[in-house]
């Protein structure tokens, strides 16, 4: 099989998808403050386009996909797309990123649809900061969201939390016990410079080592673990009772990028090999060139090309903090995290 390998030798297994950049939070560290023009419907992909691509990468050694938005639960029936998804041929795992305030409703469709995993951001347990930070009061409705994916069935529910200098280091302590107390895993991320405000700057990350020390301060040793998944971003922990997990995603002060096994595609069908790539690739408009003109099989060898080529190009490195680093156009919510 022809595998998406790039000129580092990296192989790329992990296709993350974007189903909107819409969403109903305001993330100071990833949306605009005031009002927000998103795509028009037309531009975003159809879910039977989603599927083509990704039964396509599943060809070339894709195995898991991870939705992501904006918020993929605003998107119309998205556990519709989690079925498709499951019975493509080749993908193990389908998982969703949320920030979980439409979890209380859509929970139990997306674990019958067969979504394998959730991860749910969170950031803070005090409502006035998680108001202040998403720029909406929802904590309460998100606590239940979480409260109901877990009696539903989900066994592997993790919680997000952005970690931002002078902001969120009081947030560290009551996570780490909430989530402990809850049976949920937690990852602390560093804050990364792709905030639609452009407020970012190497002062405002609260590194994972200085929320490491917050924890073994104030809550107890931590061990660090094997890595299991070698594509993983996060270094996991384990508290030294035995009770509960803690990563961290170092993406800032330890980058990833040597281990990365990443491709993105976002909600308007546009490939991305990083995070931080300034280039895409026009996956949409393989899909939408008129079928008449050629044999239905030749878009599929035209989209493995451009995941090829897509892949290829990939950078060693993001760069962040190196003279030579560019942010990116669009911000995390156009790109899905
Ligand atoms: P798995 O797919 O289970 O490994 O989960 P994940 O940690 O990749 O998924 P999630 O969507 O929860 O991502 C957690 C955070 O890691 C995201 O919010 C991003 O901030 C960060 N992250 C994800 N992918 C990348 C990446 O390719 N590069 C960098 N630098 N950070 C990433
Ligand atoms: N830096 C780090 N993580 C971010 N996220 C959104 N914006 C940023 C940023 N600038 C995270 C969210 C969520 C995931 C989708 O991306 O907290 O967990
Ligand atoms: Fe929405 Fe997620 Fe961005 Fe927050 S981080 S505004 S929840 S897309």
């Amino acid at each position: 099989m022809n595998h998406l390998v790039d000129s580092f030798g990296r192989v790329h297994t992990d296709l993350r998808v974007s189903v909107t950049d819409r969403c109903n939070f305001r993330c100071t560290y990833c949306m605009p403050a005031g009002v927000v023009t998103f795509k028009p419907r037309e531009e975003l992909l159809s879910f039977e386009e989603i599927v083509g691509i990704v039964s396509v990468a599943a060809s070339l050694g894709v195995r898991t996909v991870r939705l992501t938005g904006g918020e993929p639960l605003v998107r119309k029936e998205i556990h519709r797309l989690v079925g498709m998804l499951v019975n493509v041929e080749g993908i193990d795992e389908v998982t969703l990123t949320t920030n979980g305030l439409l979890l209380e409703e859509q929970a139990s469709d997306l674990f019958h649809a067969g979504l394998s995993r959730l991860n749910v951001s969170l950031d803070s347990l005090d409502e006035k900061t998680f108001e202040s930070l998403a720029r909406f009061n929802g904590l309460q409705k998100v606590l239940r969201g979480i409260a109901t994916a877990q009696k539903i069935g989900f066994q592997t529910i993790r919680i997000n939390a952005v970690s931002i200098a002078n902001l969120t280091e009081r947030e560290v302590v009551p996570l780490a016990r909430f989530a402990r107390q809850q049976g949920l895993t937690l990852r602390f991320i560093e804050f990364m410079p792709l905030d639609a405000s452009e407020e970012w700057t190497a002062d405002s990350v609260l590194t994972g080592e200085q929320v490491r020390k917050i924890l073994v301060d104030s809550v107890g040793p931590l061990v660090q673990q094997k890595q299991i998944d070698p594509g993983q971003p996060a270094i996991d922990y384990r508290w030294a009772d035995g009770i509960g997990v803690v990563g961290f995603v170092d993406s800032v002060s330890n980058a990833f990028c040597d281990r990365c096994d990443r491709l993105r595609l976002t909600a308007d069908g546009q490939l991305r090999n990083c995070l931080f790539s300034t280039v895409e690739w026009d996956a949409r408009q393989i899909l939408r060139k008129t079928f008449d003109e050629r044999e239905p099989s030749d878009w599929k060898k035209e989209m493995a090309l451009l995941l090829h080529d897509c892949v290829t190009a990939k950078a060693r490195a993001h760069g962040i903090g190196t003279e030579e680093f560019e942010r990116p156009e669009r911000a995390m919510y156009q790109i899905g995290g």
